[in-house]
């Protein structure tokens, strides 16, 4: 038995490279991994604890999230309140209240390495393949300018599985191109 009802998903609305979104009710979405598809337990257990270090590091900042397992630990989907929001864009932060919460996270994302040494995916998989990204993709924006994080995938495996070389790859030059692409929001 799946926890959640086939009846009550709705429309596609969007992917960003890991997550199949849909709408689910008319307030909420809900959120298929591909990573978990792949791997199943092992990445049902790191959408878990990805989301516990979220909340420790960024609770302001964290859409609520209820993470449904089933499949007896193989499969999950992910629900959470549908907002209205868009990508951060470079030309926000010259909004002083966004200025405000983007450094704010940034300051959390350093306090978080330092004391993990683990990094999240601020750029999602489309925004790390462009040339330039004028926007960080795993960073919203509210029509009341308040910033957050519908996305909080920490770019680390814990052991890794001979199927998981992709994502692993993906991995590994996420978190070269992210430093780098970080730069040029924060000049
Ligand atoms: N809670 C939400 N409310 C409204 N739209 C959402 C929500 N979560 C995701 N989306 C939409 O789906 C897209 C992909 O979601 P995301 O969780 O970033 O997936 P991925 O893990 O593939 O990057 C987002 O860019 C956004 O447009
Ligand atoms: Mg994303």
């Amino acid at each position: 038995m799946k926890p959640y009802d086939k009846k009550r998903t709705g429309k596609f609305i969007g992917w960003g490279g890991e997550h199949f979104v849909f709408a689910y009710d008319t307030d909420k979405v809900i959120k298929f991994s591909l990573h978990v598809w792949l791997s199943g337990r092992s990445a049902v257990e790191k959408i878990k604890t990805d989301y516990e270090i979220g909340q420790l590091y960024f609770a302001p900042y964290l859409l609520p999230t209820e993470i449904l397992i089933y499949k007896n630990g193989h499969a999950c989907a992910e629900i959470q309140p549908k907002i209205q929001c868009r990508f951060l864009e470079k030309k926000d932060i010259n909004t002083p209240l966004i200025k405000e919460q983007f450094s704010d996270i940034m300051s959390r994302c350093q306090k978080m390495e330092r004391e993990t040494g683990w990094v999240f995916d601020l750029f999602g998989r489309e925004g790390l393949f462009r040339f330039r990204p004028q926007r960080i993709s795993n960073i919203l924006v509210t029509p009341e300018d308040k910033l957050v994080l519908i996305d909080f995938t920490l770019l680390h495996l814990e052991r890794i599985k001979a199927r998981e070389l992709p994502i692993w790859l993906i991995i590994q030059f996420a978190l070269w191109r992210q430093a780098k692409l970080l730069q040029h929001f924060k000049d």
